[in-house]
């Protein structure tokens, strides 16, 4: 059998960083939302015990978290083991805090567990996610979450954007992640562990989505590494169809959480004036991490 599926990004519309760990990770209290902009994944057994990822992302098998992932679960699962080919079409900016990357390896232990016949848990899935990536665990889930502690602690809510539009604006520059991380640690020398929980109002699904403002405490960070990333937000900000803008994880894509009743035609005539070589989505939640698209024997 061969699978075919959507692994879907996402967008954080806050990220508050509580604390910092011995080991330099951070404890958070953050929103992730499922968005329909996705990567394609093609699954298919193989006789051989093989793992073969074919894609045009430039980066080596051995480093691509879907080989790691695939490799794991092979390791785990019981005999006869078999392999798989897997065929990777990217539509998900990397180094853009979409989690790509994550969602991908999250949809490969899902659907080559099922391939496989592996038989594992969900519970035991997620576990081997979370070696590999602190975000791979929301994936499981997918829709609108809460995550609290290395953002793997999930909590699925109510999704108070579903009827929004969710445009995402993505400049001609990456960011890493553990750089973002370390500019916040660089100017935030003492983190207050007792932070006031500004974001308790998101929890249990009660937000007014029309009082929203997206908020990042990598944001600033991001912006010190970055500061051409400024004129990529001030339009985005003056957009008149969207209610909030702001950066989603550790960047570098800004993404807008769109007005009440605004239509896609409405919102892509008001933002027609960005630095050219950026790249504009136009996307809209969805309720979940990942979606087959194509079944084939
Ligand atoms: O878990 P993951 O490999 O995705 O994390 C990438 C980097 O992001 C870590 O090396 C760390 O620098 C930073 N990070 C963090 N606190 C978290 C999650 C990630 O400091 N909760």
């Amino acid at each position: 059998m061969e699978l075919t599926v959507k692994a879907f990004a996402k967008v954080n519309p806050y990220l508050k960083i509580l604390s910092r760990e011995s080991d330099g990770y951070h404890q958070l209290d953050l929103g992730l939302l499922s968005i329909n902009l996705a990567d394609l994944i093609k699954f298919r057994e193989i006789d051989s015990k093989e793992i073969v990822v074919k894609t045009d992302a430039p980066i080596p098998q051995q480093e691509n978290l879907v080989f790691k992932v695939a490799r794991e679960l092979q390791n785990r699962c019981g005999s006869p083991r078999r392999g798989a080919e897997i065929v990777l079409d990217k539509a998900i900016p990397t180094g853009a805090g979409l989690g790509g990357g994550s969602s991908d390896a999250a949809a490969t232990l899902i659907f080559l567990n099922q391939l496989w016949n592996c038989n594992l848990e969900e519970d035991e899935l997620i576990s081997i996610g979370e070696e590999f990536g602190s975000d791979i665990t929301f994936f499981f889930y997918g829709g609108y979450c809460r995550g609290r502690g290395r953002g793997t602690q999930i909590e699925k809510t109510r999704n108070p954007f579903k009827d929004r539009w969710i445009p995402i604006l993505v400049p001609p520059f990456s960011q890493t992640t553990p750089q973002a991380y370390r500019k916040y640690d660089e100017t935030h020398p003492q983190i207050d562990t007792d932070a006031p929980q500004t974001n308790e109002n998101v929890r249990g699904g009660n937000t007014d989505p029309d009082q929203f403002t997206i908020t990042n405490d990598l944001q600033g960070p991001v912006m010190k590494l970055n500061p051409e990333l400024q004129s990529y937000l001030s339009p985005l900000e003056k957009t008149r169809t969207l209610q909030t803008v702001g950066l989603t994880g550790s960047g570098s894509a800004l993404f807008g959480i769109s007005r009440r009743d605004v239509s896609q035609e409405e919102i892509a005539g008001s933002l027609d004036k960005f630095p050219e070589a950026a790249e504009l989505y136009l996307t809209h939640p969805v309720d979940r991490g990942q979606q087959i698209f194509r079944i084939k024997w």
